[in-house]
């Protein structure tokens, strides 16, 4: 029995838990470990971590490095899946007066694959859950993905139009409308009263902050904290965001 064996709980990077069970792909995600060290947490690490940064981890924090022969993603796969093998993932909560559409798939699982040594997939076991608004819709052919750990959360009054892809763990604020085709990394958190036009790209964890406006086919790699316009690849701000679109004054 290894001392991983103790841990019956797995957490993400994003949110850490104690007692915990999780993972830091690279020196980045070892960095956001190392901005909050009050928890107690069980760590696996890649064997070309960076070894200043692993020592200035607190006592609390207990770590494992592995050998370059292991997958980093494949062995807390394992370990996440074993461990959650019989565990019900959390329930789709609708609010009040959705209109979902009979083709729109709420609650499928996600996209997230690890690599066995064999080279085989292993899909991640997700355990999350998802959380729909008052007065949302989701229409045809519409995907909302279940989260691994957490919810899918889509805030009041939000619209998601025809064959969208929402990813697993992504936010959308209040108000927010995403039109036609628009597909959201995992993790991608929107604001409140945005407009996201048709076909736009959110990379996987981008946030974006409140009233921005994505204009078509745009592809958005890194955060936005600045309420505007924004277009193109990738996507750059234009002008500033005008306030007379959420009353419905103007129309794009
Ligand atoms: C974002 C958007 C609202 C901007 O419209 P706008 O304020 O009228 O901006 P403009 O058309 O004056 O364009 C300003 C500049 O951005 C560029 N631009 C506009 N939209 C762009 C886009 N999606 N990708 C790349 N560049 C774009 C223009 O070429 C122009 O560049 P220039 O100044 O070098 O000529 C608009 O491009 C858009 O995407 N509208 C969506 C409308 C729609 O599809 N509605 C139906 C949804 S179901």
């Amino acid at each position: 029995m290894t001392e991983i064996d103790n841990y019956n709980k797995t957490c993400s990077i994003f949110n850490l838990e104690d007692g915990a069970l999780t993972f830091a792909r690279n020196d980045k995600y070892l960095k956001i470990v190392l901005n909050e060290t009050d928890k107690d947490i069980f760590l696996l690490l890649p064997y070309n971590i960076d070894m200043e940064l692993v020592s200035h981890l607190p006592k609390n924090i207990k770590y494992m490095i592995l050998t370059e022969r292991d997958s980093i993603e494949y062995v807390w796969t394992f370990i996440h899946n074993r461990i959650h093998e019989n565990t019900e993932p959390a329930p789709v909560i609708y609010g009040e007066n959705c209109n979902i559409h009979p083709t729109a798939l709420i609650g499928i699982h996600g996209n997230t694959y690890a690599i066995s040594p064999d080279r085989h997939r292993i899909h991640l076991k997700e355990i999350g859950g998802i959380v729909i608004g008052d007065n949302v819709d989701v229409e045809a052919y519409s995907i909302v993905h279940r989260s691994c750990f957490g919810n899918t959360e889509i805030g009041n009054d939000a619209k998601v139009c025809v064959m969208c892809n929402i990813g697993h763990n992504t936010k959308v604020g209040e108000r927010t409308y995403i039109a036609p085709g628009a597909k959201l990394g995992g993790g991608t958190q929107i604001g409140s009263d945005c407009f996201l036009w048709q076909n736009i790209v959110t990379h996987s964890q981008v946030k974006i902050c409140d009233k921005v406006m994505i204009g078509n086919a745009s592809y958005v790699h890194k955060d936005i904290t600045k309420s505007g316009i924004y277009v193109g690849s990738p996507a750059k701000y234009i002008k500033p965001f005008d306030e007379r679109v959420l009353k419905g004054e103007i129309q794009w």
